[in-house]
């Protein structure tokens, strides 16, 4: 009931929130994909309107990355880019959420004195207080607090129309890798308990989702007292309407043949797993504190083959490396031929402020090697890919069914429990979140072609 008390409380200019039209923007990883959600399922329990119109909000929040440079030049470029819709709507909230706001800390206001609101991954719970401070005050409302208590419990994430639901079973990350930013914008590593886990997932269930994902810096790390990654995977794998488990990233130190026997067990658990690599030299991955050998990864790669012979393996990569030699570099081409990994990330070494390699060690490797190793890596991993997808050629494989292709409207994309991308002509009665049988017919290094098998 709005009565004239709570009508002088609202300023004349600012919209009550229920009236407010909130546009969230999302860079980088799943994990910020999830939380973009998590932000819009809180500001949506506010009463915020949420909208895909980016010139009709009254609210914008930009969820940024801070993991490689360029990342964080394509996020302030953006910032400035959506500023100018402050022109035609002043009363606009441009506000910058996630891993580069904790990263930049109250200098990002120096840089863009535009920006209205600031706030870290641990404070989206005070987003509804900071916004209304918005309505009073002149300055810009900055929360960049840590809560190794914040696993945003009682939130229920809004997500985007589709397949795949999101859960964030771990938040931060304790590793350490010397080159990595994370442990510093997203805090300390701690897992969700159980129980909420669980009830998300049924909660998606119920929506109609067939597929999860459970996202974690370090996700096999996962443990809520007695109850370990794999517990809560086999747990995971008992809710009825779920039919496709995955996970990500695992690390490549953490896993036991437990994990692996549960995996194999359970045909709902994706056989697909993404393995970060970094680098196949030994003396680069402990500069990088990576915790692993070239031995003991490959000791996980044959471990998971023997038990799951269909399984698919994805992976990340860094060249250029600090101190990074000619030799150490072979060692990561030889263990990216020896592993043959269906596809991978890689990325040229970019030196962030605040972390170890940053302090420690020297960028020594000039642009030009680092943009030929990437280059070298990226086309030996494209014929790889090339080779694993030409092998699917003639099989049948069971797509979950995304939606329409982007390149083209008369065909449907999707993905098969291998994570391969499949695209394939619609069909009548085959509609998003349908699990189809394809046989695939085509493929190049990054998707497979193939028609529908009708049933007889
Ligand atoms: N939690 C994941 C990695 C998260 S970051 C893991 O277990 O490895 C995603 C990827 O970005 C990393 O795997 C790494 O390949 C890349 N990356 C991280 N920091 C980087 C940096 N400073 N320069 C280049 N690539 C980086
Ligand atoms: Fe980063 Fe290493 Fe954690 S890559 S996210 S510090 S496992």
């Amino acid at each position: 009931m709005v009565t004239e008390k709570t009508m002088l409380e609202q300023p004349a200019e600012a919209p009550a929130a229920r009236d407010r039209a909130l546009y969230v923007e999302t860079y980088g990883c799943q994990m910020n994909k999830a939380d973009s959600e998590l932000i819009t399922g809180l500001l949506a329990r506010e009463g915020y309107r949420v909208t895909d119109r980016v010139d009709r909000a009254d609210v914008i929040l930009v969820n940024t990355c801070a993991i490689r440079e360029n990342a964080e030049q394509r996020v302030l470029g953006r910032m400035s880019e959506l500023n100018r819709f402050k022109t035609a709507n002043p009363g606009l909230i441009l506000g910058l959420c996630g891993c580069m706001s904790q990263h930049l800390g109250d200098r990002i206001i120096e840089k863009a004195p535009y920006i209205d609101l600031v706030a870290g991954p641990d404070s989206y719970r005070r987003l509804p207080a900071m916004l209304r401070a918005l309505d009073t005050e002149d300055e810009p409302a900055l929360n960049l607090a840590w809560d190794r208590a914040e696993h945003y419990l009682d939130i229920d994430p809004v997500r985007e129309a589709g397949v795949n639901g999101w859960v964030t079973i771990m938040r931060g990350c304790d590793k350490m890798c010397t080159f990595c930013i994370v442990p510093f914008v997203r805090g300390r590593e701690r897992s969700t308990p159980h129980g909420e886990v669980i009830r998300q997932i049924e909660r998606l269930a119920a929506e109609g989702y067939r597929e999860v994902t459970l996202l974690g810096q370090t996700v096999n790390k996962y443990r809520d007292g007695d109850v370990e990654f794999a517990d809560l995977l086999s747990r995971a794998a008992e809710i009825d309407g779920i039919e496709r488990i995955r996970f990500t990233s695992p690390h490549p130190a953490h896993f036991p043949d437990r994990l692996i026997e549960v995996m194999a067990a359970s045909p709902k658990i994706c056989p697909h797993t993404h393995l970060p690599l970094q680098s196949g030299a030994s003396t680069t991955l402990s500069r990088m504190r990576r915790d692993y050998t070239p031995e003991t990864f490959l000791d996980v790669v044959h471990r998971l083959r023997e038990r799951i012979p269909r399984i698919t393996l994805t992976t990340d990569v860094i060249v250029g490396f600090c101190g990074e030699t000619e030799e150490e570099f072979e060692a990561t081409r030889e263990m990216m031929r020896t592993v043959q990994f269906d596809s991978a990330f890689m990325f040229k070494y970019s030196p962030r402020p605040g972390t170890a390699s940053h302090k420690r060690l020297s960028d020594d490797v000039p642009e030009e090697v680092k943009a030929r190793r990437l280059t070298a890596v990226i086309e030996m991993q494209k014929s790889i890919s090339d080779t694993r997808n030409r092998a699917y050629r003639g099989q049948v494989v069971h797509v979950l069914v995304e939606g329409r292709s982007r390149r083209d409207a008369d065909r449907l994309f999707g993905k098969t429990d291998t994570f391969k991308t499949v695209v394939f002509p619609m069909l009548e009665g085959v509609v998003s979140n349908a699990i189809v049988p394809v046989r695939v017919n085509g493929s190049t290094p990054f998707t497979l072609f193939g028609d529908v098998v009708k049933s007889a």
